[in-house]
């Protein structure tokens, strides 16, 4: 038996019980009543909006602190016994080299010598920023306005971080923090790793829901829910991250493999899976969510429900790529999983090279062909750089990719253009992870963008896309941007997907994120222009040499028109009707998320608000 072999340990008990669609509970809530009896998708409980006058219009919004309707000392008291302590007021991660916080619940001394050398020594950690209750990975969207510092003397304000945190170890504590933000009209946010480029996980004055201890694992020898998939699964807990679900697949015989990220600390069963998730597998497997076989979730109005192809499979198909925090807060996600393989990788680097461009061009010229084989390649642009690290061979032999890579390495000889270039075979897909995907860096400030280029971009509009990418690493004369490139057709094994995915990623080559980086004290002004330079110049250039008319809700740009169409394509309309069955109030809030169209954070990204 698989599952004897391996047993994470359950740090968080899931629905495992779960098989008749509503999974009736007994739970105690956060005003002490039952929450027995209440039906599926009931509202009745549900707080009004705050009314708000914003440049002359007229809005609903969330309510805030200092304001009559904010829930009082009490009642935050009740709730904090309803997830049996686990509510904490957040704190920046910086404030510790802070003499004080300056917080929204009042000033309190923060500073703590060692507790600061050890951020300072790790704020450009991934790994130690996952760790905290509510940091981001990509600061720019806490507003920076509490780094580690060498002068304690320095204000620290909360910026755009919740105000409180429940650490929840248990669904109970999960449900209890959707209640108490529906009933309080509280800004929610769920946590899960802070990997969100695009501060998805982090809110100004929001209440906080960290799912990073929920990393229960159950392998299945053999799925037996709805459809004729009876093949190995496995059921991942919402903070399980993606190189720890490797890492115990590995570690069964024979070893299995599941579509994860090509980043060790991204999520899996969090924002990740809700964007669609590409990595490493993907050609060979298709996307994450082509991959999934059930959610366990908790809805906007604190139902319990398994969401499968039998049971809410309106949900099921809207959660498979329609958006993060959109639908539900998913608790576990059951998924495919297959056998690990032989495999061979390779890479490359051209470096410091006034010849970068031929390389960016051959490198492009060769891709569909790269895809067509299965192949799946990350690389890296910087001026005058190109790193392709790693080619990766999934069941490949060392000479079977040597052949598929060679005529591209003939051409770049033949061209003249210097490189290095490196190849080796692997006893598991596994072993290739860990020896060629570079662990990344946390604490980055910058803008993305991104975009996605098809087989047929690929095969008609190279000098296109190769100029486009130069717009990329030099969009104005004092600005440098780097860009991060992923080779993968998710359509090669998987045709049609029935997810809520843009079906324009079924023809797919090269996804790339354009990354533009900004000082960590650029005044509103500069922000501004930073953001037009994104918006304008580098995606305007990316979309320009692209017809797909996709790009990924994941890794873009959110402030630019026509994300709808962007991100989903046709996928959209149903998907903005399904949040307003799953969601019509906005209980949960991401940026750029189907039926979000009259939300809007006021106040120079502050208040999230209704326009009325
Ligand atoms: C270094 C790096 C590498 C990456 N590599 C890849 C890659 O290879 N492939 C890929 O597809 N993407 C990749 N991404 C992008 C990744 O998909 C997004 O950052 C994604 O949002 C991460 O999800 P998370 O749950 O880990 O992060 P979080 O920042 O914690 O959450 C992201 C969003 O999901 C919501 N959310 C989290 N948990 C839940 C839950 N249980 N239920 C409902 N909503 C939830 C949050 O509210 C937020 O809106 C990468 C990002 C980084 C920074
Ligand atoms: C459910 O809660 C009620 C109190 O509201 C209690 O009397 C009853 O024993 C509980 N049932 C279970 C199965 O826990
Ligand atoms: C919640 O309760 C725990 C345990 O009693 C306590 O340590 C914590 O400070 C409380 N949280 C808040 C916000 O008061
Ligand atoms: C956010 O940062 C800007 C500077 O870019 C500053 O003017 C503004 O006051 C900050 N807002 C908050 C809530 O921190
Ligand atoms: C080229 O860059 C890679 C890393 O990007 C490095 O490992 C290699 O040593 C560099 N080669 C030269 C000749 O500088
Ligand atoms: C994918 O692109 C190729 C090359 O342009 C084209 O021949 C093929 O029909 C496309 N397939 C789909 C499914 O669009």
């Amino acid at each position: 038996m698989l599952a004897s072999l391996l047993r994470a340990a359950a740090v968080a008990a899931l629905v495992e019980t779960a098989v008749g669609g509503i999974v009736p509970r007994n739970t105690t809530d956060s005003f002490g009543a039952a929450s027995r009896g209440k039906s599926v998708l009931d509202w009745s409980d549900a707080a009004k909006l705050q009314p708000a006058t914003y440049q002359g219009a007229s809005y609903g919004c969330k309510c805030y602190v200092g304001q009559s309707c904010w829930p009082s000392s009490s009642k935050w008291r009740q709730l904090n016994q309803t997830v049996d302590g686990a509510l904490q007021v957040h704190t920046p991660p910086g404030a510790v080299c802070h003499n004080t916080f300056a917080g929204p619940l009042g000033t309190v001394n923060t500073y703590d010598a060692a507790a600061c050398a050890d951020a300072q020594a790790n704020f450009a950690s991934e790994a130690w920023t996952v760790e905290k209750p509510g940091a981001a990975i990509w600061t720019y969207f806490t507003n920076e306005t509490c780094r580690p510092t060498a002068n304690p003397a320095d204000a620290c304000t909360l910026g755009y971080y919740g105000i409180y945190v429940i650490m929840a170890t248990s669904q109970e504590h999960i449900k209890a923090g959707i209640d108490f933000a529906r009933r309080n009209n509280i800004r929610l946010i769920v946590r899960n790793t802070g990997h969100d480029f695009i501060g998805r996980s982090t809110g100004y004055g929001s209440l906080i829901i960290n799912t990073h201890s929920f990393k229960s694992v159950k392998w299945l020898d053999s799925y037996t829910g709805p459809g004729s998939y009876r093949g190995t699964a496995v059921t991942i807990g919402a903070g399980v991250q993606g190189g720890e679900i490797l890492a115990q697949g590995h570690a069964l015989y024979p070893p299995l493999a599941v579509v994860t990220g090509e980043c060790a600390t991204v999520g899996i069963a969090g924002g990740f899976i809700q964007g669609g998730g590409h990595g490493p597998w993907t050609t060979l497997k298709g996307m994450s969510v082509d991959n999934v076989l059930a959610f366990d979730v908790i809805t906007a109005a604190g139902d319990y429900l398994t969401v499968n192809a039998q049971q809410n499979a309106d949900l099921f198909w809207a959660l498979k790529g329609g958006g993060p925090a959109s639908f539900a807060v998913i608790l576990s996600v059951t998924m495919k999983t297959f056998p690990d393989l032989a495999s061979s990788g390779a890479t490359l680097y051209v470096n410091g090279t006034a010849l970068w461009v031929d390389s960016l061009d051959v490198f492009h010229k060769w891709s569909n062909h790269f895809v067509d084989n299965g192949l799946y390649v990350y690389y890296e642009m910087m001026p005058f750089t190109l790193r392709a690290r790693p080619f990766v061979g999934i069941g490949k032999t060392m000479a079977e990719l040597q052949t598929v890579l060679q005529p591209f390495l003939d051409e770049l000889t033949a061209r003249g253009v210097p490189f290095e270039f490196a190849i080796k075979s692997y006893p598991t897909f596994f072993d290739l992870y860990h020896d060629l995907f570079e662990a990344e860096k946390a604490a980055d400030t910058a803008l993305t963008g991104g975009w996605l280029f098809n087989h047929d971009d690929m095969a008609s509009r190279r000098s296109e896309i190769v100029a486009a990418f130069q717009t990329v690493i030099f969009p104005r004369q004092d600005l440098v941007g780097i860009m991060i490139g992923h080779l993968f057709n998710p359509g090669y094994s998987v045709p049609v997907a029935d997810a809520a995915t843009h079906p324009a990623w079924r023809n797919a080559t090269d996804f790339v994120i354009a990354v533009l980086p900004v000082p960590a004290t650029a005044s509103l002004a500069v922000k501004a222009d930073l953001q037009n330079v994104l918006t304008n110049t580098i995606d305007a250039a990316l979309r320009g040499a692209s017809r797909s008319g996709a790009t990924y809700v994941n890794e873009a740009n959110p402030y630019q028109a026509d994300w709808q169409s962007h991100f989903w394509g046709t996928s959209y309309p149903r998907l903005k009707e399904l949040r307003g069955k799953w969601d019509p109030l906005g209980i949960f809030y991401a940026v750029a998320t189907p039926g979000t169209e009259a939300w809007e954070v006021i106040e120079d990204g502050t208040r999230l608000c209704k326009k009325l």
